[in-house]
């Protein structure tokens, strides 16, 4: 295997570090994926949401086995998914780490009709019953089938080169 790096940092294929860094060169936006579960609500910061399906609906995102949320997240039969708009930037960092029920303090929620919470102000929302769960590597990639939906028309949060951001269009 070959890599290559900017000029003057020597190649490395086998090093993680390197590898994430050239993952992390695709950008994408922030989500934070809900779901209920035992009578508790769980939450936590990803961006490896991506759609898959228009006909029907389906939306994947990819979760750690090592996960202290996998087992809600496979076991409550769904979850949703609130893409976050740029002033929810410190929610990125709150639902990334700690106690669960601390990633919910001082949040506004949206109890949906599924019973799963979604945060309250997100660009955009997709409330989805789980359609699948794929074992991958050291993920488990979880497909949603999309129940409801809604977004607004503000901006949203990016992230690249594992720093959050806006998203600037070029001029036309
Ligand atoms: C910007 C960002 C994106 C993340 N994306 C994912 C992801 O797609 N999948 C994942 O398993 N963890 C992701 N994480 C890490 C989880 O948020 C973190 O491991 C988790 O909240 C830790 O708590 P847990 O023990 O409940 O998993 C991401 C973190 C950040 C800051």
């Amino acid at each position: 295997m070959t890599a290559s790096t900017p000029a003057g940092q020597t190649p490395s294929a086998s090093d993680p570090a390197d590898y994430r860094k050239a993952l992390s060169c695709f950008a994408t936006g922030v989500t934070v994926v809900t779901t209920h579960w035992q009578d508790a609500d769980w939450g936590m910061t990803c961006n490896s949401f991506s759609s898959v399906s228009l006909e029907p609906r389906l939306v994947l995102w990819s979760i750690r086995k090592a996960s202290a949320s996998l087992q809600a997240f496979l076991g409550s039969g769904g979850f949703s998914v609130s893409i976050l708009a740029q002033p929810q930037a410190n929610l990125a960092r709150q639902f990334s780490a700690g106690d669960m029920s601390a990633r919910f303090e001082g949040v506004t929620l949206h109890r949906q009709d599924s019973g799963r919470p979604r945060l309250a102000h997100a660009l955009a929302w997709f409330d989805c019953s789980l359609h699948q769960s794929v074992d991958a590597g050291d993920h488990h990639i979880l497909i949603g089938q999309v129940q409801d939906f809604g977004w607004q028309d503000t901006e949203g949060l990016g992230m690249w080169r594992s720093r959050l951001g806006r998203f600037e269009p070029l001029p036309a």
